[in-house]
């Protein structure tokens, strides 16, 4: 248990650290947040990650609470009370606590921050050796999925199947049958001619951060990108598969639904751009 969480400009301990029932994220789901992971001390893509929370806000018409220094300090200050060296800094920003009402509160009413740390030890995951599975479930979500919302009841309840599946990740797919992205990851497939497919940046998906690392790296290591939709049945068809975001980094996918790909283990592509990702993280990416 981390020793504490930031609320509203102050450190609290975590135990007792608390937000007002009439916070708006708590009635209304009415706010965004951000997942941004420390390797060895380091934040990574910390840039782009305060860039989606910025617009995020923008998009929902919520006032940036503070200054993007002092969510970097406060995200410091948090990562040493907790002895934080490898894991991630959760933060979230709401409308902030008023009486309930679905209409915006007054204009003076200040957004609500919290920040948390969950300490995660990235050496010792399975995931990266071995691959893990996903299922394909149909995407029921609102159709402003690029906001980072704290929204996620979808999502949780798809991640859920996945679990009891056995599975790490839900392939969420869309209404003509192409693949929109994992519950808290973006979706990659590896084409039997060795073109890296991705969906492009458009309202149906969340902008991962990693998502644009790695179209970055792939192209450093001279692989051929598609940034399109694919259908499940490409996915089946694919030579290798990947989820992606802060936690995942580039984790292989060795089965989806039924359906084992190549001999069943994290392949060679995936392992060339998880090695890079690695490398970027704990260089260009970190600060
Ligand atoms: C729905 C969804 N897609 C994609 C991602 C990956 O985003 P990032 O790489 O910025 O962590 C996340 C991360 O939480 C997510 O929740």
């Amino acid at each position: 248990m981390p020793r504490f969480a930031y609320v509203n400009g102050q450190y609290r301990r975590h135990n007792e650290a608390a937000v007002h029932i009439e916070d708006r994220g708590y009635q209304f789901a009415d706010g965004i947040y951000e997942v941004v992971t420390v390797m060895n001390n380091k934040l990574i893509d910390e840039e782009g990650h305060l860039d989606r929370l910025e617009r995020s806000l923008k998009e929902l018409q919520i006032a940036m609470p503070m200054s993007r220094q002092v969510f970097k300090m406060v995200s410091r200050e948090l990562a040493r009370r907790n002895g934080l060296d490898n894991g991630l800094i959760y933060m979230q920003v709401t409308r902030g606590v008023a009486p309930r009402n679905h209409a915006f509160p007054a204009a003076n009413v200040p957004p609500a921050v919290v920040m948390t740390t969950k300490r995660m030890n990235f050496n010792k995951m399975k995931k990266f050796t071995e691959g893990v599975s996903v299922i394909t479930i149909p995407d029921q979500r609102w159709e402003r999925r690029d906001i980072k919302t704290v929204a996620l009841l979808p999502n949780c309840l798809g991640k859920q199947k996945a679990t009891e599946a056995g599975s790490y990740e839900a392939w969420q797919v869309d209404g003509d049958g192409y693949i929109t992205e994992g519950t808290s990851s973006n979706a990659w497939i590896l084409s039997k001619d060795k073109k890296l497919i991705t969906r492009p940046l458009s309202n149906d998906i969340l902008h991962g951060i990693t998502r644009r690392t790695v179209l970055q790296l792939a192209a450093e290591e001279g692989i051929e990108v598609e940034e399109r939709a694919f259908t499940v049945d490409e996915a089946y068809d694919a030579l290798e598969a990947y989820a992606t975001s802060a936690t995942s980094f580039v984790t292989p996918i060795v089965r989806i639904d039924d359906k084992v790909l190549g001999n069943g283990k994290p392949g060679h592509f995936g392992q060339k751009l998880l090695a890079a990702y690695t490398d970027y993280a704990e260089g260009a990416g970190a600060s």
